[in-house]
């Protein structure tokens, strides 16, 4: 402990001395999607584990039956929630899985945002969970919830949510839904309907023209972070966003317009894009994390990778996966840059050197110093990310902070100060950004080390957060343990996906030939030539100083496709054992309290 504390005081010291890193290759393409890295896997796999410390021997190997009953574990753990909604909830949008009842937005108390901002009277639980009855190959279950949503849902409600939330819940499963229907593949067994005619599809589009007008009477472009689906901007809205709010619509919308032919909601959602990207600090090239539509001020002028701005950076380099828009690499990359830049503390590689391990802090965007000692749980999905830029060694160091943290709660309080190593904020909703990550690190190095954190993870949500009757409840305090009556919607979505998904080897996702996104909801979209028209450069008048040629996109497609030079990237000798060498891990448990 009191070691930890001088390490923290070094840690600290350090503020404001930037070097700066060079981390970032220029020009570097996403390289690691799951599904495509089998040459990786090979050279990671082949080599047996030789560290015989108490590490080595806790993570080295995992059986392939303790795999099968791990996934059935997550299968079960889904259809506890699943089912218990259809029974005790739904239509309403979600389960509260204590007293086994149905919850709807608060009426009666229009500033619960909380509850508002999501719960829109639209079986939010039932469309979150669609793709994820697809991934476990229930085509029956699928098609029944497909039609209860078409025959049973409407967005014509005089409910007040937020433009983000239905976007990334919503609007981004109808779409996941529809392609799974009309995928001509059907990877995951025969999902069709012989009656299906788009109206999915078309539903998806009805939302999305209720949410329009918050892109309306703005001046900078960027939206109202909330609508009403009957009467859009609410009279006396405030004009002030969080930049993720705003600025991670570019996924969804850009789906939508290249399935509807109309480029309409792409163009709102990338001049939003636009407009907070043209208002990052000069000096330090960083974005706040909350923004004023009208006069394009900083209202928070804090810089993190959590809440507030988290997806902004995932939507940057996931659309250019999806559409292969130079524009949004070149953004992404140099967000990447200041990243490392100005939030990055500790040593330099992750696997060799002295110093702290490696961590991300939130920063005045202005002038890079630090503003707070805590990091969010949601910061750590960004280690999934940098497995998608191919950036896997720095990925492996924050992964193993954040499991570190669940290891000693049983969960991730939703802020964690590193400083007092204690939690600031103590409720844990059951999200799912640590297994998401710990899923695409295990897609990129097939490390046993990943299974045993699914494993941990699986376990302690069996045992700490599971309502005695009916679902899985947040965890009000991480510490005593103690229970909340809610079960969000991104808890069948995208945790139980993700930890069935890590167990799931034989996935269908997870064949070669099959390449797939998973948007920040965890819903699943195909790499798909479709979305990649490039008769859409025209209309958004591509700033790009590299034009757009079928070469360019051509080089691309085949970079994502072959991606064993990405193996490189993690050194030949480090290539074996644990991915984050014992005394790094225990240096980091040190640093957490836990030895
Ligand atoms: C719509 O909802 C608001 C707040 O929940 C309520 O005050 C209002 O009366 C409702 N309007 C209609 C037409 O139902
Ligand atoms: C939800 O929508 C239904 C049908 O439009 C309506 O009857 C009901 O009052 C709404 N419930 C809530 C809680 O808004
Ligand atoms: C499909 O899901 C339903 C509802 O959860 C469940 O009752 C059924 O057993 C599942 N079928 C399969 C094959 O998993
Ligand atoms: C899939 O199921 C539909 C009915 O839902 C049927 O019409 C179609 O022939 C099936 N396709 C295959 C390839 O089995
Ligand atoms: C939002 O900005 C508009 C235009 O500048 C202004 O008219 C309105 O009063 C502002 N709303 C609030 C709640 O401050
Ligand atoms: C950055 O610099 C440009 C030109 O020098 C200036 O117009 C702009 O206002 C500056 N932006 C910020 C956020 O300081
Ligand atoms: C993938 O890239 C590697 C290294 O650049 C190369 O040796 C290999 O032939 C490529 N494989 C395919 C299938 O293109």
């Amino acid at each position: 402990m009191r070691w930890c504390s001088a390490l923290l005081g070094l840690l600290l010291l350090r503020l404001g001395l930037q070097a700066l890193r060079g981390l970032v290759l220029p020009g570097t393409t996403p390289v690691v999607i799951p599904g495509v890295n089998a040459v990786c896997r090979a050279s990671y796999g082949r080599f047996v584990l030789g560290a015989g410390d108490e590490y080595g021997r806790r993570y080295s190997s995992f059986p392939a039956g303790l795999r099968k009953e791990m996934r059935e574990m997550a299968r079960g753990m889904f259809s506890f929630g699943y089912d218990n909604y259809m029974k005790y909830a739904f239509p309403e949008d979600e389960l509260n899985p204590i007293l086994c009842r149905g919850r709807g937005p608060d009426h009666g108390d229009p500033s619960n945002l909380n509850i508002n901002d999501v719960l829109g009277n639209y079986s939010l639980t039932l469309i979150d969970a669609l793709d994820t009855l697809a991934v476990m190959g229930n085509a029956t279950e699928f098609h029944r919830a497909v039609r209860l949503v078409i025959d049973t849902v409407s967005f014509d409600k005089n409910s007040t949510v937020q433009v983000f939330e239905a976007t990334i819940r919503i609007l981004g499963s109808l779409l996941s839904a529809h392609i799974i229907l009309t995928d001509t593949k059907q990877p995951f067994g025969n999902m069709t309907l012989s009656d299906y005619d788009n109206e999915l599809l078309h539903m998806a589009h009805d939302l999305a023209v209720r949410l329009l007008p918050a892109f309306e009477n703005t001046k900078t472009g960027m939206p109202y972070p909330r609508v009403n689906l009957k009467k859009g901007v609410p009279p006396d809205s405030r004009n002030e966003t969080c930049t993720a709010g705003a600025g991670s619509l570019l996924v969804e919308f850009g789906i939508l317009s290249r399935l509807l032919g109309d480029s309409t909601f792409e163009w709102v959602a990338r001049r939003a894009v636009r407009a907070l990207w043209s208002l990052r600090s000069n000096n330090t090239g960083l974005l706040g994390n909350v923004v004023n539509i009208q006069t394009g001020q900083w209202v928070g002028k804090q810089s993190g990778l959590g809440a507030g701005l988290d997806s902004f950076y995932e939507y940057l380099l996931k659309s250019y996966i999806l559409f292969g828009e130079e524009e949004d690499l070149e953004m992404f990359n140099e967000a990447y840059k200041s990243i490392q830049n100005h939030l990055r503390r500790g040593r330099e590689a992750c696997n060799e050197g002295e110093g702290d391990p490696p961590l991300y802090v939130n920063v005045n965007m202005l002038n890079g110093q630090l503003m707070n000692t805590w990091i969010d749980s949601l910061q750590a999905f960004f280690p999934g990310l940098q497995v998608l830029k191919g950036d896997i060694e720095d990925a492996i160091c924050l992964h193993a902070f954040y499991y570190a943290i669940w290891k000693r709660y049983g969960a991730l309080p939703e802020r964690y100060n590193w400083q007092l190593q204690a939690p600031d904020v103590s409720f844990y909703p059951l999200r799912p950004e640590l297994v998401e990550s710990t899923y695409l690190l295990y897609q990129a190095t097939k490390n046993p080390f990943y299974l045993h954190v699914g494993m941990d993870i699986l376990l302690s949500l069996e045992k700490h957060a599971k309502a005695n009757r009916c679902g899985y409840a947040t965890i009000h305090h991480v510490v005593d343990k103690s229970q909340e009556d809610r079960m969000e919607s991104f808890f069948l979505s995208e945790t139980c996906k993700y930890l069935y998904l890590l167990f799931d080897e034989d996935n269908p996702l997870h064949r070669v030939d099959n390449k797939y996104l998973f948007t920040t909801e965890g819903h699943l979209i195909p790499l798909d030539p479709r979305l990649r028209d490039t008769s859409w450069q025209d209309i958004f008048h591509r700033k790009s100083k590299v034009p757009q040629t079928q070469d360019k996109l051509s080089q691309t497609k085949l970079r994502t496709g072959n991606s064993s030079s990405n193996c490189y990237r993690v050194p030949e000798e480090r290539r074996f054992s644990l991915p984050l060498k014992s005394v790094y891990m225990r240096q980091i448990d040190q640093m957490v309290g836990l030895l």
